[in-house]
């Protein structure tokens, strides 16, 4: 592996990322409501153990050691969401408690001099609303708009940052159509309204926190990934990687940055009625122009396709029968994903090239990191090289990006803590922090230590 040192440019944000519903615990306290993950975590099978967040890292009542934890591993920025469900039980009315409880974050981050960034809506989605058609319904991406300004209201003279949501693939696909996340729901066609309804309430919500406020800096960060044909000379395989290309990448970024939905991907899905839910007006608010990318990056993919073949059973794919991942034989983490630095070196090229370079805006990594079997010694210590390698891997190929011209301003690794991995439950451990969660004891691993002294030197060591 080349071990020559690098430095990255100046001001160069070196944070970490959680999510609500993954560390904060606490799910009835201080008046929350449910969340979809709360109801989905109950159904038997949903999640793995039956574990839930109820308890989480019990981060609701950690949070000052939390933040003195960030302090000591030199993180300048802290990524975090807001439950809704915790600011608005119902979806709709505020709850000042809950909201109290951010604000409070919000100024203890500040005091310790850690930028808070923050996003609105990691996958929480109030029950209340899923009960009146979840993100399938139009309605929804009104009411985020509400919970934007709600948000905005009470927490905007502090927070310059603000990323409306994570994932939305993941809120679709995972929860819509494979069922593999809350809400649970195995339907494409729900799926796909709720592509559109997510970034339509990304539109709103931008719309919202703009009219509210010309300083924030405000983006959306999305899941991408790089996907190959597994035989380049084939042309199923060619059509294969183009559709898997076409649902994960560009049926968000041709909307959010072109102002219209890719024509090859609503051809593919045309049976599925998305293109009834597009009201006119609706891509011009989504296209509203943004002032970052967020980019989770966490393996490209390559695929086959045989007519015939049945559906690949894991693939959260709609409309993509006989399209199947192949594993190419590289290394994978305990998540079973490939480890594949050099695709984030080439998804971001290709970022910068099509999408953000002509919208003249930063990309910031807000996620990348691993799961791996961690062993803890006596102490409880975690000697993770496995994970302090992934990291220094895929921050070689993201600086090998900056050099090759991608504007890319900072990279928050994921994660923080341990914490409740959805569906895998408490298996699957991504934390630069061990949490023993009998005993909600906090141990830096091995990768934390290391994560420290690159983010105190903003460079790599050789
Ligand atoms: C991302 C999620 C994050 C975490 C990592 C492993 O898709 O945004 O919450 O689960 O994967």
């Amino acid at each position: 592996m080349n071990s020559t040192p690098v430095t990255f440019p100046p001001g160069f944000l070196w944070g970490a990322a959680t999510a609500a519903y993954q560390i904060e615990g606490a799910a009835r306290e201080g008046g929350r409501g449910d969340s979809i993950w709360d109801v989905f975590s109950r159904v038997p099978g949903a999640v793995a153990d039956g574990h839930n967040g109820d308890v989480a890292c019990d981060h609701y009542h950690r949070a000052a050691q939390d933040i003195a934890l960030m302090q000591d591993l030199n993180l300048a920025a802290y990524r975090f969401s807001v439950s809704w469900a915790r600011c608005m039980p119902d979806g709709v009315t505020p709850n000042p408690e809950g909201i109290a409880f951010y604000a409070d974050l919000v100024d203890r981050l500040l005091a310790a001099g850690i930028t808070p960034w923050i996003t609105l809506y990691h996958w929480d989605l109030p029950q209340a609303l899923e009960d009146k058609g979840g993100w399938a319904a139009r309605e929804t991406a009104e009411r985020f708009a509400e919970f934007a300004a709600i948000m905005h209201e009470a927490l905007g003279d502090r927070v310059r940052f603000w990323t409306t949501l994570n994932e939305p693939w993941v809120s679709a696909f995972l929860g819509y159509a494979a069922g593999l996340h809350a809400p649970g729901r195995k339907d494409p066609s729900a799926a796909l309204a709720a592509v559109h309804h997510l970034l339509l309430g990304h539109g709103l919500a931008v719309r919202e926190l703009r009219s509210r406020d010309a300083a924030a800096t405000v983006g959306i960060t999305l899941n991408l990934t790089v996907a190959d044909p597994a035989d380049p000379d084939r042309e199923l395989d060619r059509d294969a990687a183009r559709r898997a290309d076409g649902q994960s990448n560009r049926l968000f970024l041709d909307p959010l940055f072109r102002g219209e939905y890719p024509a090859d991907v609503l051809a593919d899905v045309a049976h599925l009625g998305m293109a009834d839910v597009v009201r006119p007006g609706d891509l011009e608010l989504i296209s509203a122009p943004l002032d970052v990318l967020g980019v989770n990056y966490y393996h490209g993919s390559a695929f086959t396709s045989e007519p015939g073949l049945d559906p690949d059973p894991s693939s959260p794919m709609v409309a993509a029968d006989g399209v199947h991942t192949v594993f190419r034989g590289l290394p994978v983490t305990g998540m079973g994903w490939e480890v594949q630095p050099d695709g984030l070196r080439r998804l971001l090229v290709r970022l910068q090239r099509e999408y953000t370079g002509p919208a003249g805006i930063p990309i910031y990594i807000t996620e990348n990191g691993a799961a791996y079997d961690d062993e803890p010694d006596a102490e409880g210590f975690v000697n993770d090289e496995d994970r302090r390698s992934f990291f220094e891997q895929h921050l070689r190929a993201l600086h090998a990006a900056i050099t090759e011209g991608v504007d890319v301003r900072g990279y928050f690794a994921w994660s923080l803590l341990d914490n409740f991995e959805w569906a895998f439950g408490y298996h699957q451990r991504f934390g630069l922090v061990r949490v023993e969660y009998d005993t909600q004891r906090r141990i830096p691993k091995a990768s934390g230590l290391w994560y420290a002294r690159v983010a105190a030197s903003n460079a790599l060591p050789g």
